[in-house]
């Protein structure tokens, strides 16, 4: 199938994946997760919201937990690169007929709601309250120190339109996994706009429904001390898949899920990708060497579960790929 091609010159600009906002059930169990466990910092708190951000970012929150009656993810947030987007954006999403709408949002400037052709729903802001950087202030890192939001992947649901669509929007294609044949279908794909491998990539399957969010952390031994600690803290159960490395990206990477069930990556090493002319790389559906470069499978709940968008309806996948799956 098709790979999409790059376009420079987008309808209006997006920097790059900015937050998250996920409904939880029991705030104070969540909060405790992502503070203690993972190591995020708390910006701000009230009885039903908390803020968090990693120690490198300085805007006011990377992820939003709200309390809410059953898990869900909410938003997916994008940064703009001006107000003057914002206007673009929403004029984009007007003459598509998608559905939008200014809305004030606590610590955000100005904020776009919006909704792409397959039920994602966007937050679009160009500005955010700032806050001090905790980079070297070593002595606030806990758990995994987490630097920075990374990346979000998705259950669609219609892999090919939505590569398409957001191709259109100025993310560009780095790897992908394909069916082998002249026929193949592309069952996965990796897009950024801030120069590394992602900052949304597509996963075909039922959705659509938020698949994982990811933090960047400093270092691999993170990441295993992380292990470690959740082996013996109560968490084992939380602990999905890896430590290992990724083929696809070549990060080093952990997937755990937290008390509702939200997936969340912890992930270093991966790669630059910001030349004009950065050619996608093709995976086969069938390489073992694509989800973990040392050969092991992910395993079946990795494939099947995810988070629910709030108030979406799930499709089917267009066609069921042939992955390879831990028995
Ligand atoms: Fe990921």
């Amino acid at each position: 199938m098709p790979v999409p091609t790059h376009i420079f010159d987008p309808p209006f600009n997006i920097v790059r994946v900015s937050h998250v906002v996920l409904e939880v059930t029991d705030l104070a169990a969540s909060r405790a997760f992502y503070e203690t466990v993972v190591g995020l910092r708390v910006t701000d708190a009230d009885a039903g919201t908390v803020y968090l951000r990693g120690v490198e970012e300085r805007q006011h929150h990377s992820l939003v937990l709200r309390k809410a009656d059953g898990p869900a993810c909410r938003r997916i947030g994008f940064r703009l690169g001006h107000e003057a987007d914002l206007d673009a954006a929403a004029a984009f999403f007007a003459q598509r007929g998608l559905p939008h709408a200014f809305v004030e949002v606590p610590f955000q400037g100005r904020t776009l709601h919006a909704s792409d052709p397959f039920g994602l729903p966007l937050e679009l802001v160009a500005g955010m309250e700032r806050r001090p950087s905790s980079l070297q202030r070593y002595a606030d890192y806990q758990g995994v120190r987490p630097q920075r939001l990374d990346h979000v992947n998705v259950f669609a649901p219609e892999v090919q339109a939505s590569l398409d669509f957001y191709a259109a929007l100025g993310f560009r294609l780095t790897e992908y996994a394909e069916e082998d044949g002249p026929d193949g279908r592309i069952a996965a794909g990796w897009m950024h706009r801030k120069g590394n491998v992602h900052d949304l990539a597509f996963t075909n399957g039922r959705g659509p429904r938020l698949h994982h969010l990811c933090y960047w952390t400093p270092t691999a031994l993170d990441i295993i001390h992380l292990c470690d600690v959740m082996a013996t803290s109560g968490y084992l159960p939380n602990m999905e898949r890896g430590p290992g490395r990724h083929g696809i990206s070549n990060a080093f990477f952990l997937y755990i899920r937290d008390p509702d069930g939200h997936r969340i990556e912890l992930y270093t090493s991966d790669y630059q990708t910001m030349d004009p002319d950065h050619e996608p790389l093709r995976w086969s559906l069938r390489d073992p060497r694509r989800q973990t470069l040392w050969g092991a499978p992910a395993p079946k709940t990795w494939f099947e579960e995810g988070s629910l968008f709030a108030g979406q309806d799930l499709r089917d996948p267009a066609f069921v790929a042939d992955v390879i799956v831990a028995s």
